[in-house]
């Protein structure tokens, strides 16, 4: 795929360009084409935090340049400020440190690593309600909300039942990866982004908005993390029903994308004007579509791993700034339907799916989740 190719030979470029522009700085949302606010200064415990170090490790095993290795390193090391303050951290404790500690100790075998990892895990853990079988995703008063978001996470408690046998993290993942299939995905493949549950006994009590339009609306990042969340769940723990929950969420993305070329709105279900993008969205279903590719047989796989790859050049012909001068990848990016001030931006988990998506079209990435 020569396209795919010329891609990861001007990513490659950018981002080298980029690490040596950002140094120690942790980057999320870039402004006017530049990451101008340092997350280490504005919030460490971010759940977005470790993103820039996953690429950079995608982008390590891809090339073996040292740059990339170097920065993800600092990233890592900043981190400990935020496990050791764990009060400010909430569930996204897996996308922070499977992107970085576990990632460095699959590529590096660093005992620090794996002790940071293992570290998060165990915060992690400590977030299940026994009673209702979910993992709690916010603080303070927010006892009973789990949100789809979270699916996500459970990866690092499946590769911490890995690392030290005990089944507790496994078994934590899956009951929650339950509950979620209970109460989070509705029949028709589509998702609610958040649900309440009574923390006494997990019954389901409201499943209120979110980062979407409305309730019962349809966030397309939500969707995405379902589609990628319980592919995940089924490689992590063969259990066959996540494969259908992920197909079947995989199914509804696809023909909603089908409508918008590809590329996916904030919200399949919003009034159809503003036209709002979520690319962030696109290419973690297409990096979720081409897992589920990976997952099952021909004929199927043909189907997955087709649509992964159109979504894929869809966004690289609309949405992409491969401009080594300017700070993010992916245009129209949009964080939330109504944050105004983060709608159509350049966000780094955008950036970082995309090139996951890259390398794994070219079968050049490494498993992070
Ligand atoms: N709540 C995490 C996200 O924006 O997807």
């Amino acid at each position: 795929m020569m396209w795919v190719e010329e891609i990861l030979e001007k990513l490659d470029h950018k981002l080298e360009a980029e690490c040596g522009r950002m140094g120690h700085k942790i980057p999320y949302i870039a402004q006017d084409g530049h990451y101008q606010a340092d997350m280490r200064d504005v919030n460490l415990s971010w759940w977005t935090n470790g993103f820039w170090a996953g690429m950079l490790w995608q982008m390590y095993h891809a090339t073996g340049k040292d740059c990339y290795k170097t920065v993800a390193e600092y990233t890592e090391e900043a981190l400990d400020g935020a496990l050791e303050n764990f009060e400010g951290l909430h569930h996204d404790v897996g996308f922070m440190w499977m992107l970085s500690a576990a990632a460095d100790y699959g590529q590096t075998g660093n005992p620090a690593a794996r002790r940071r990892a293992l570290h998060a895990a165990t915060l992690l853990a400590g977030r299940y309600n026994p009673d209702a079988q979910f993992i709690r995703a916010w603080n303070q008063d927010k006892t009973g909300w789990m949100i789809i978001d979270c699916m996500m996470n459970l990866s690092l408690l499946f590769w911490a039942a890995r690392e030290t046998g005990d089944v507790r993290f496994s078994k934590i993942a899956c009951h929650h990866a339950d509950t979620a299939a209970r109460v989070l995905m509705r029949e028709d493949g589509s998702c609610n982004h958040i649900a309440v549950l009574n923390p006494e006994n997990g019954e389901l009590l409201e499943t209120p908005a979110g980062q979407g339009y409305a309730p019962g609306s349809s966030w397309s990042r939500g969707q995405a993390w379902a589609v990628y969340g319980f592919a995940l769940a089924f490689r992590n723990s063969g259990n066959a029903r996540y494969l259908d929950i992920a197909k079947r969420a995989a199914h509804y993305f696809i023909a909603n994308v089908g409508m918008t070329g590809f590329v996916s709105l904030v919200d399949f279900r919003a009034p159809k004007e503003p036209v709002q993008w979520d690319t962030t969205a696109t290419a973690c279903a297409a990096c979720g579509l081409l897992e589920i590719a990976g997952l099952v047989e021909e004929p199927e796989q043909e189907l997955y791993a087709f649509y992964g790859e159109q979504i894929l050049h869809a966004l690289a012909k609309y949405h992409l700034d491969l401009e080594p001068e300017r700070d993010g990848i992916l245009q129209n990016g949009t964080a939330a339907y109504h944050r105004e001030e983060d709608t159509q931006v350049r966000i780094i988990y955008g950036d970082y799916f995309f090139t996951e998506g890259i390398l794994r079209l070219l079968n050049q990435q490494i498993t992070i989740w």
